[in-house]
């Protein structure tokens, strides 16, 4: 099962947002309509929005009937810019734009079918990209991973934020192919719930056992030796090792300190931000009050109270034992340069 691809000139993709209850593809050839569903979270997770992001540009190119190569490549740009920001904290989605935009640049097309070429081109580039290194990922992941290991994880880092596999889950998936026995305990990711929706759909999928806890729950489980293990995906990572990832990994971090368990970052390299030399330097989205406020579509809240909704954190990369990503595991601690040396090498 594939998360997203494209089916002739129009993208498909699993509308998250109707996950656990129904599984449904949403196909549409409105690259619009693909910047209102990762704003929306129905395509969500960094690999994914760079995915959907990069055949958003696509469809949108494809679909145009310009055929004036000036005014094309005007709407082209426009398209770009437009598509690069819808969401702010996962590098992935400008890091894949920035790909199609360059590779246009570079190709200096000589007409409105050859920029069509190019720009599709590109984006199945990136798309079989996110299978191959999730792929290589999880084989790297899974050294990680022992016979019995017990996973404490955030969010959902699985098949639905990438195409296949994903990142740290695919650590735990690629353990199972190798006969080794895991569990997954998942917080449920408080507010909108991508732990207890989407990763426990995800394990149950693979017959992976996994138990859901709230968030608050996390202390408890790690106090108790319940777990063996954090790890986690990131939206994205600085020079430094300093990681965004969704709200609540900060705090697995420091839990995971004070109770001696490793903590694992996985992700592809075009995670890391090399750019970014700290994490202070990380744009946080902040998302609407009413995610918050609203649980089940029912009010928890009084009218008129004040509200924090920002959708990640940062975790210092003190407190991260290893990033892995498709290129091997990069080890703590990362003195400058480490990490970029890595991406590069
Ligand atoms: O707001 P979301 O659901 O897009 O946030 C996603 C995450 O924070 C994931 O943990 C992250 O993208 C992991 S995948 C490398």
């Amino acid at each position: 099962m594939k998360n997203i691809e494209l089916r002739g000139s129009k993208l498909a993709f699993i509308d998250q947002n109707m996950l656990p209850h129904e599984l449904i593809y949403v196909e549409t050839d409105d690259y619009k309509v693909v910047a209102e569903n990762i704003k929306s979270l129905s395509i969500r997770g960094a690999p994914a929005i760079g995915v959907a992001g990069a055949y958003a540009v696509a469809i949108a190119v494809l679909n145009s009937a310009q055929t004036d190569l000036q005014l094309f490549k005007k709407e082209f740009y426009d398209i770009c810019d437009y598509i690069e920001v819808v969401r702010p904290t996962a590098v992935n989605l400008s890091w894949a734009v920035e790909k199609i935009r360059a590779q246009v640049d570079r190709a200096g097309v000589a007409s409105v079918q050859e920029l069509k070429d190019v720009v599709l081109e590109e984006a199945h580039r990136i798309y079989q990209g996110s299978i191959d290194e999730s792929r290589q990922i999880g084989l790297y992941g899974s050294e990680l991973v022992q016979e019995g290991s017990r996973i404490l994880t955030n969010c959902n880092d699985g098949m639905l934020c990438a195409v296949e596999y994903g990142t740290a889950a695919a650590a735990w998936y690629v353990a199972k192919e190798q006969g080794k026995n895991v569990e997954v305990i998942a917080c449920e990711t408080r507010p909108l719930m991508q732990g207890a929706r989407l990763t426990a759909w995800e394990c149950l999928q693979n017959k992976i056992p996994v138990t859901v806890c709230t968030d608050s729950m996390a202390g408890y489980v790690t106090a108790n030796k319940m777990a063996d293990m954090v790890m986690l995906g990131a939206d994205r990572i600085a020079t430094n090792g300093d990681t965004a990832n969704k709200i609540g990994t900060y705090m697995l971090a420091r839990l995971a300190h004070a109770h001696n368990l490793p903590f694992y970052v996985v992700a592809p390299t075009s995670t890391i931000d090399l750019s970014i030399d700290h994490g202070d330097d990380i744009a946080i989205e902040q998302r609407s009050p009413s995610e918050v406020t609203c649980c089940g579509g029912k009010k928890m809240a009084p009218e008129g109270v004040n509200v924090l909704n920002p959708a990640f954190d940062i975790t210092p990369g003190t407190l991260i034992d290893a990033i892995i990503t498709e290129k091997g595991i990069v080890r703590a601690p990362f003195e400058p340069g480490k990490i970029a040396e890595h991406c590069n090498g």
